[in-house]
C-alpha cells in the first residue's frame, strides 16, 4: 500500500506515494530522479547514500522516506552543480581527489557537514569524519588534503 507524504529536499516541496517501507535513497533515486546520490551497498555500510537531513549526515538508505517527513533533507543536487561547484567539490578536483567518482557525493555531504560544524578540523578530525565514506580508489590522501584546504580558506 502506498500513502501520500511530502518531503522538503534543497529547499522544494515534492509530493509522492510510497510505500511505507520505501527507503528516502529509493524514493530519492527512482522517484525523483535526485540520481546523484549513490547506491553503493543499500545496508548502511560505505556512505555512498550520504544526505544531509536537518544538517546531519544521515545513510539515506538507512532512513525510511515516511521517516524524512517534516526534516530538512540536502542532497549533492542542492549544493553544487557543473555552472558552480560547492568549494568541496572544487577541492577534490583540484586535488585529483576522485577515480571513478562513485563515493564522491556522500563524502562530498559528509565533509560539508563536517566543516560546517568545524570550519577548521584537524587532519585527525577529518578522517574521524569521513571514516564511514568508503572509498576503494583514492587512499583518502588527496581527499583528506582536498578537505583540509577547504577548511584553510
Ligand atoms: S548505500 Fe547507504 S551506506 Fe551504502
Ligand atoms: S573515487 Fe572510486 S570509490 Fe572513491
Amino acid at each position: 500500500m502506498k500513502i501520500p507524504i511530502s518531503l522538503q529536499i534543497n529547499g522544494e516541496m515534492y509530493q509522492v506515494q510510497v510505500p511505507v517501507q520505501k527507503t528516502l535513497l529509493a524514493v530519492l533515486r527512482e522517484d525523483l530522479a535526485l540520481t546523484g546520490t549513490k547506491n553503493g551497498c543499500d545496508s548502511g555500510e560505505c556512505g555512498a547514500c550520504t544526505v544531509l537531513m536537518d544538517g546531519r549526515p544521515v545513510n539515506s538508505c538507512l532512513i525510511l522516506a515516511v521517516d524524512a517527513v517534516g526534516k530538512q533533507i540536502t542532497t549533492i543536487e542542492g549544493i553544487g552543480g557543473i555552472a558552480e561547484l560547492d568549494p568541496i567539490q572544487e577541492a577534490l578536483v583540484a586535488h585529483g581527489a576522485i577515480q571513478c567518482g562513485y563515493c564522491t557525493p556522500g563524502l562530498v555531504m559528509t565533509a560539508k557537514a563536517l566543516l560546517d560544524s568545524n570550519p577548521h578540523p584537524t587532519e585527525t578530525e577529518v578522517r574521524e569524519g569521513i571514516a564511514g565514506n568508503l572509498c576503494r580508489c583514492t587512499g583518502y590522501v588527496k581527499v583528506v588534503e582536498a578537505i583540509m584546504d577547504v577548511s584553510r580558506h
